[in-house]
C-alpha cells in the first residue's frame, strides 16, 4: 500500500512520514499550512521523530501514529527519563479565541509528559495576544480561563505543575529582559521577517517567548521538551540560540594552542588519528600535522630537526588555512585536549574554572586546556562552575512537532473559522452536526467507494479518529483505516460513528470542564486582569 497523499498517518506505527509540495515559510503570525513536511527536516534541521521513538517508554499514541513526526533533541528527555534526572515541558497557548481540538493535542502533550515524571508548565501567552493579535484584556481574561479549565479537565495536575499567564510572572519577565541583551533587531528581522513597522510590544512579546521556553531551568539548568506546531519552530531556533549565548564557557576539543574552527578541527582530529599511528613513540608537533594536511602521510618526518612545510596552493580553504595555522605554531607539541573558552564569565567564575579543571592543564588568555578531562566531563564542569558563579547554565531547550489538523471543511483548521473546527466548548450537538458535514476523502459514488476504497490519508474524517476518536486504541484507527481503503466503509456511516464519538467526548468533557471549575478558583492565577 502506498499513500500519496500530505497529510498520511500511521494508524499503528507502521509507516513513515509526509509527502506533498507546497512553498514552505515558518511563520508563528502568520497562516502558513505546511504541506510538506520532509522539508522541515531538510531546510530547518527537524529531525524525524521515528528516529527517537524507540527510546520512549509506552510512547503516546500520537507518536505511535506519525502525528507527532519531529523532534529538536529529544533525546536529551528521553535519556533524563529513563535516567530518572529531573527535565521538563512546558508549552503556551494564545488566548485568541476558544481552545479547540488541535490545542487538545497540545494539553495531552504536556499532561501525558507530567505523567511520566516530568515537571510540567502550561502557561497563557497574554502578552502576545495582546500585542501581536490585539486582544483586549478582557477577552484575554475570558479566553485564559477556557484553556486552562480545558486542560486540567482533560487532566493536568496543578498540585504537581505549573500554571502562569506572561503577564504576572515577573520572574519570566526578568528573564526576557535578560535574553533581549542577547538578541538584536536584524535577527529578529531575520527570523521573524519584523520591519520598522513592527512594534515594540511585539518583539517584547518574542523575548518573553524565549524566556517561557527556558523558564523551568530556572531552578537548575534540565531538559525541557516543548511540545508545538511546526509554525513554532522559529521561536525554538531562536531559543536554543539564546541559551547558548548566555553560558559563560563554550567547551570544544582542540589539539594546539590556536583556535580553530569546525571545519579546521575536523582536519586536526584527521590528522591527529593519522599520525598518532605512524608516530611511534616520537612528539607529534603541529608542523608534522602541516606536512600531513598539506603533502599526505607520506610527507611526515618524524627524524628532521625542524621541519619545514610550505603551503601548495589548496583549493579547499579549512585546509590551507589549518595548515597555516599549524606551520606557525611549528614545534608546540599537537595534542589533542578540551579545551574551556570564556564567552561570557566573570573573572571570579573563569579562576574558578581554572581551578576546578583536574589534571594536566594551561591557562590562556581567554581560555583553559585541559588534558585530563573529555568534553561529557568537561560540559558538566563547565556548567557546574556557571551554576555556581551566578549564571543559568542553560541547557538547550528540546522541542517535539505535531501536525496541523485538516479543518473539517477541508484547507486549513482555523480558530476564526468555526465550521473548520471543533471548540472544545461547542455544544456537543453542534460538534455532532460539524462531523456529519464535514468533507470526506470519499469517491463519488458508493460503488467507487466499494471499488476503490475511500481516502482515508486525505480525508479529515479519518483524521478525528486518528487524532482524538480512537484514543489509545490503535486497533480501532487500524480498523477504521482498513475498512475505508478496503472499500467497506462508507463515508455516511463512518462519519455518524465519528459524529456520535465526538459528541460523546465533548459532552464528557464540558462536564470535566464543570468540575474543574473549582480547582482552577483554587489556584492563584489572576483571571480577572485589572487593566484596561
Ligand atoms: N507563540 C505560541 C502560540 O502562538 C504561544 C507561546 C508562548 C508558546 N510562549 C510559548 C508556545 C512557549 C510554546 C512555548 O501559540
Ligand atoms: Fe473518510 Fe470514513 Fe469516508 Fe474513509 S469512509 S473517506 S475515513 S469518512
Amino acid at each position: 500500500m502506498t499513500r500519496d497523499s500530505e497529510s498520511s498517518l500511521r494508524p499503528d506505527g507502521g509507516e513513515t512520514a509526509a509527502e506533498g509540495a507546497d512553498d514552505l515559510a515558518l511563520d508563528p503570525w502568520g497562516s502558513s499550512t505546511v504541506s510538506d513536511y520532509r522539508k522541515l527536516f531538510e531546510e530547518f534541521g527537524i529531525e524525524e521523530f521515528d528516529e527517537v521513538l524507540p527510546e520512549v517508554p509506552n510512547p503516546h499514541y500520537l507518536m505511535r501514529r506519525g502525528v507527532i513526526f519531529g523532534h529538536r533533541d529529544y533525546r536529551a528527555v528521553t535519556d533524563a527519563m529513563q535516567a530518572g534526572d529531573p527535565w521538563a515541558v512546558l508549552s503556551g497557548f494564545m488566548p485568541t479565541g476558544d481552545p479547540h481540538i488541535g490545542h487538545k493535542l497540545v494539553f495531552d502533550e504536556i499532561i501525558w509528559h507530567q505523567e511520566r515524571g516530568g515537571e510540567a508548565y502550561g502557561l497563557i501567552a497574554d502578552l502576545e495576544a495582546h500585542s501581536a493579535r490585539g486582544l483586549t484584556w478582557d477577552e484575554i481574561d475570558e479566553h485564559s480561563r477556557d484553556y486552562l479549565l480545558s486542560l486540567l479537565a482533560l487532566g493536568f495536575d496543578p498540585e504537581d505543575g505549573v500554571l502562569y499567564r506572561q503577564s504576572e510572572n515577573r520572574e519570566l519577565q526578568d528573564l526576557a529582559f535578560e535574553l533581549g541583551i542577547e538578541a538584536n533587531y536584524s535577527e529578529l528581522q531575520a527570523i521573524y521577517g519584523f520591519d520598522g513597522e513592527t512594534d515594540v510590544s511585539h518583539m517584547q512579546s518574542v523575548v518573553t517567548q524565549m524566556a517561557d521556553i527556558l523558564y523551568p531551568q530556572l531552578g537548575e539548568p534540565k531538559p525541557t521538551v516543548i511540545p508545538v506546531g511546526p509554525d513554532q519552530d522559529p521561536h525554538m531556533r531562536l531559543a536554543r540560540d539564546l541559551a547558548t549565548r548566555m553560558r559563560f564557557f563554550k567547551v570544544t576539543e582542540a589539539y594546539a594552542s590556536f583556535e580553530a574552527d569546525d571545519a579546521e578541527r575536523e582536519l586536526l582530529a584527521e590528522a591527529h588519528e593519522t599520525l598518532a599511528d605512524v608516530a611511534d613513540g616520537a612528539t607529534i608537533r603541529c608542523v608534522h600535522a602541516a606536512q600531513y594536511l598539506a603533502h599526505g602521510a607520506d610527507a611526515v618526518d618524524f627524524d628532521v630537526e625542524r621541519p619545514s612545510v610550505d603551503v601548495p596552493d589548496i583549493e579547499e580553504s579549512a585546509r590551507a588555512s589549518a595548515v597555516k595555522k599549524l606551520r606557525s605554531a611549528g614545534m608546540e607539541p599537537f595534542r589533542p585536549r578540551t579545551r574551556f573558552f570564556d564567552r561570557k564569565a566573570t573573572d571570579e567564575a573563569f579562576e574558578a574554572l581554572v581551578d576546578a579543571v583536574e589534571g594536566e592543564k594551561r591557562v590562556y588568555e581567554g581560555h583553559v586546556d585541559a588534558f585530563d578531562l573529555d568534553v561529557a566531563e568537561a560540559e558538566e564542569l563547565a556548567r557546574e562552575v556557571e551554576v555556581d558563579n551566578g549564571g543559568y547554565g542553560f541547557m538547550l531547550p528540546s522541542s517535539v512537532y505535531h501536525r496541523f489538523m485538516t479543518g473539517l471543511t477541508g484547507g486549513k483548521m482555523s480558530s476564526s473559522v468555526p465550521a473548520s473546527h471543533i471548540s472544545l466548548l461547542d455544544d456537543p450537538e453542534d460538534g455532532y452536526d460539524k462531523v456529519k458535514s464535514a468533507t470526506t476523502g470519499g469517491r463519488e459514488t458508493a460503488e467507487l467507494q466499494r471499488e476503490l476504497g475511500g481516502e482515508a490519508d486525505k480525508c479529515p474524517v479519518y483524521e478525528l479518529y486518528a487524532y482524538l476518536l480512537a484514543g489509545d486504541d490503535d486497533e480501532f484507527a487500524t480498523k477504521v483505516y482498513d475498512e475505508c481503503v478496503g472499500g467497506e466503509r462508507l463515508c455516511g456511516d463512518c462519519k455518524e460513528q465519528a459524529a456520535g464519538l465526538m459528541r460523546e467526548f465533548l459532552d464528557e468533557h464540558q462536564e470535566k470542564r464543570a468540575e474543574a471549575e473549582e480547582l482552577l478558583d483554587d489556584l492563584d492565577i489572576v483571571l480577572d486582569t485589572d487593566r484596561a
